[in-house]
């Protein structure tokens, strides 16, 4: 069996946002095509590894990614030709030799990760089994479960919404193991806490943010807590979900203070309105409920009681996440592929968060693609969550709708 690569195509595509983005082709073997989309975030970690963008105002507000796709065209795919496709380590590799840099800001990480994972999805292909067992074949981590809980994001503020709330999300996750039942009551809520929402604040108030949730302007961090809850209550289902929260805190931290809700508030403040919110409601985790360079406050929150989760704080990268094991800042991590640029890398973070029994969160970006690997990537190594916002939009739905055909094939 031939397992060359024999082509590598890049094209610009635009994601949820209608911002560009790179959609990866790759070729191998007779002819075994895998295309990755790239996804992009918001909210970005100041760690991440650099998406290339090319800066030029004249065209799309200097988001246009021809730089990506000539570094693909010119630099990357000759350099691969041949490559064996199964050899993921391989690739990666070789991708992070020809980019040189520590935060690939050479080649892009978007050019880097499409090459990537379109690599592993063509892989998959060429042995004719579906993308997580290739995964599966490519390493073992320690599982978590063997469905992933669904972390839904039903409704949005800070920087995916454009309103008065600060914390960026609120989610709901379904307290069982089938994917079916899951998306059932998270649906149910969606639509009894938008009805509630309508009743106490009007229609407007039940517009999408970024990820499919609502997005009300309301400044009470709390509220939307206080809504989802009702909703589950309102339909019997309380004992069936966990809330859980992204405060994606940097985002309005500022001069040493966090700014939201009218008020400045301290570090102390902010860990007594977490435990507050933690005794009034049934907190499953709590994502970057600091900014993003504070491994120790993590750690003062991170007692046992509910899971802390690095995103911005660790950035799906490897000597993060040791930091933050040797520091006790979290119990759990949220997975971005592109936040660290390889499958080869992000593997080796998801290994390394295991063996310190860290859970394994893999994620979404808030500018999302049709693509769907996600869920093969957080089914293949039993994580512990597959977080791909509300269930309203196509562009988060079909993460979901590929882990209920994982399911139903097993
Ligand atoms: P982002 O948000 O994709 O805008 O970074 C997602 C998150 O913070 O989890
Ligand atoms: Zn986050």
């Amino acid at each position: 069996m031939t397992t060359g690569i024999r082509k590598i195509e890049a094209k610009e595509i635009l994601d949820s946002r209608g911002v560009p983005t790179i959609s990866i082709e790759v070729t191998a073997g007779e002819n075994s095509k895998g295309i990755f989309d790239v996804p992009s975030g918001a909210s970005t970690g100041a760690h991440e590894a650099l998406e290339l963008r090319d800066g030029d105002p004249a065209r799309l507000n200097g988001r246009g990614v021809l730089k990506a796709l000539q570094n693909v065209n010119e630099i990357i795919a000759p350099a691969l030709l041949n490559f064996d496709v199964t050899d993921q380590a391989g690739i990666d590799k070789r991708l992070l030799e020809l980019d040189g840099t520590p935060n690939k800001s050479k080649l892009g990480a978007n050019a880097i990760l499409g090459v990537s994972v379109a690599s592993a999805k063509a892989a998959a292909v060429l042995k004719n089994v579906p993308v997580y067992m290739h995964l599966r074949d490519l390493a073992d981590v320690s599982p978590s479960r063997k469905v992933p809980y669904l972390f839904m994001n039903l409704i949005n503020g800070g920087l995916h919404a454009h309103s008065k709330l600060a914390f960026q999300e609120y989610l709901l996750v379904p307290q069982t193991e089938s994917v079916e039942e899951a998306l059932r009551i998270g649906v149910q809520i969606m639509h009894e806490a938008g009805r509630l929402i309508k009743e106490k604040y009007g229609p407007t108030f039940t517009n999408f943010g970024d990820e499919g949730g609502f997005a009300p302007d309301i400044a009470d961090v709390k509220e939307p807590l206080n809504i989802l809850f009702t909703a589950a209550k309102n339909l019997g289902l309380q004992d069936k979900i966990k809330l859980s929260l992204d405060v994606a805190a940097t985002s309005f931290f500022k001069d040493g203070k966090y700014n939201f809700g009218g008020r400045s508030s301290n570090t102390e403040e902010l860990l007594n309105l977490y435990h507050e919110i933690c005794a009034q409601f049934p907190m499953l985790s709590m994502e970057d409920p600091f900014m993003e360079e504070s491994f120790e406050d993590f750690a003062r929150l991170n007692d046992g009681k509910v899971i802390v989760i690095g995103d911005d704080l660790t950035v799906t990268n490897p000597a993060l996440l040791k930091k933050a094991i040797e520091m006790k800042s979290i119990s759990g991590i949220i997975i971005k592929l592109n936040q660290i640029g390889t499958l080869t890398e992000t593997i080796e973070t998801m290994k390394m968060a295991r063996a310190a029994n860290i859970e394994c969160v893999v994620s979404h970006r808030s500018g999302e693609t049709k693509d769907d690997f996600i869920a093969d990537l957080a089914f293949a190594y039993g994580a512990f969550a597959l977080k791909s916002g509300a269930p309203s939009k196509t562009e988060r739905l079909v993460k979901y709708n590929r882990l209920l055909e994982i399911v139903g094939q097993q």
